[in-house]
């Protein structure tokens, strides 16, 4: 069975594409590159023994991509990761995030509703809770006035796909909302490749412990939490692609109750920045040089997932701990150094 994955050369789509070749579909990537290289399928063949079908074409060309349909009627069911995700950078540019992540939802769509029948998994984040009232944060919980227009493009996106589904019986979809992913593949052979200064922790984190940056800034310790750090839900990328699986099976099995639905992918557990910088101290045996300063502007105090909704109707579970995925982040850094 052939599934479309785009954004299939980046780090969790990587990881995604990895688990559908070991359960033996047939993957066909888009990926334009611009934030990726092509060097990943390499890795992912020696993970697979197989190397997936590989397209370079950017999504916002709309003719290219119903072309790429004509020539692939077959796909039966399509992973969107494809799309822009720095914060920062959303709020100096939105109209590129608007191009890049709501235009190519809508063409995507557009194709898929042409099919008698398509399955279409959607990347969405838990920032579409903003600083949710209640922890642990359930499905239902309010989605918040997003804070920057990154957020909103996962906000609108997630009602676009509920919009489509309204009125296209074929078209079945499941939004995924990604709580923290960190980690690499246990063979080392993809990762995560941020391109230039990170601006997420873990690989901030690594970088530092293996000499690249001089020092972590911990953005704030005066929250309202034990340690004073921010505390977020990290789950490790090789649980969090088994979840894209699973809900994909889901629905090419006919198995979900709504033609839209919704879930948290998270461990349930939350961790302070503190605690995160202690395991990497736990599994690499450094102590990493870090200094508090002050706030990041837009962070909220507290995010951690009730996954009860994931473990009960999808099946699916976290496995790893935060020890095991910052070993697997820790190893990568390493190697890619080497
Ligand atoms: C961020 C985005 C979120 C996006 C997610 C995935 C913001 C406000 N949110 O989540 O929308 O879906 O990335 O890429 O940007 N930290 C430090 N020092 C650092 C980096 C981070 O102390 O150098 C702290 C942050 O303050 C935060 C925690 O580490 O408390 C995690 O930060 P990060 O990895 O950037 O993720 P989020 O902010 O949760």
């Amino acid at each position: 069975m052939k599934i479309l994955v785009t954004g299939g050369l980046g780090f969790i789509g990587s990881h995604t594409v990895v688990e559908l070749q070991n359960e033996g579909f047939e993957v066909v990537i888009i990926d334009d590159c611009s934030n990726s290289s092509e060097n990943v399928l390499k890795g992912i063949t020696a993970i697979t023994g197989k190397t997936p079908i590989f397209e370079k074409l950017d999504l916002k060309e709309k003719a290219k991509v119903e072309d790429f349909f004509k020539r692939h009627h077959d796909v039966e069911g399509v992973i969107h990761f494809a799309a822009s995700k720095a914060v920062g950078e959303s709020v100096e540019k939105p109209l590129l995030y608007y191009e890049n992540n709501i235009g190519t939802l809508v063409y995507l769509l557009k194709e898929l509703s042409k099919k008698n029948k398509a399955s279409f998994i959607f990347s969405s984040s838990c920032t579409v809770y903003g600083q949710a009232d209640k922890m642990p944060i359930t499905e239902d919980a309010p989605v918040k006035p997003a804070e920057s227009p990154y957020g909103n493009t996962k906000q609108m996106g997630e009602e676009i796909i509920a919009d489509t589904c309204k009125v296209t019986p074929g078209l079945n979809a499941i939004a995924l909302r990604y709580f923290n992913p960190m980690g690499a593949h246990p063979s080392t052979e993809i990762g995560e490749l941020p391109i230039g200064v990170p601006q997420n922790l873990v690989p901030f984190i690594t970088q530092t412990g293996v000499g690249l940056r001089e020092e972590l800034s911990v953005f704030g310790d005066d929250y309202p939490t034990e340690d004073g750090t921010c505390i977020r839900d990290y789950i490790y990328v090789v649980d969090l692609a088994k979840a894209h699986v699973i809900a994909l099976k889901r629905l090419l099995e006919g198995k979900n109750k709504e033609n839209y639905e919704v879930f948290n992918v998270g461990t349930g557990k939350g961790s302070s920045v503190l605690e995160a910088i202690q395991s990497f101290e736990r599994v690499s045996g450094k102590k990493l040089n870090y200094k508090i300063v002050g706030r990041r502007p837009g962070d909220i105090t507290t995010a951690y997932a009730d996954t009860t909704k994931a473990n009960e109707i999808l099946g699916w579970k976290a496995e790893y701990t935060l020890d095991e995925a910052m070993k697997s982040a820790w190893d990568w850094e390493q190697k890619i150094r080497r």
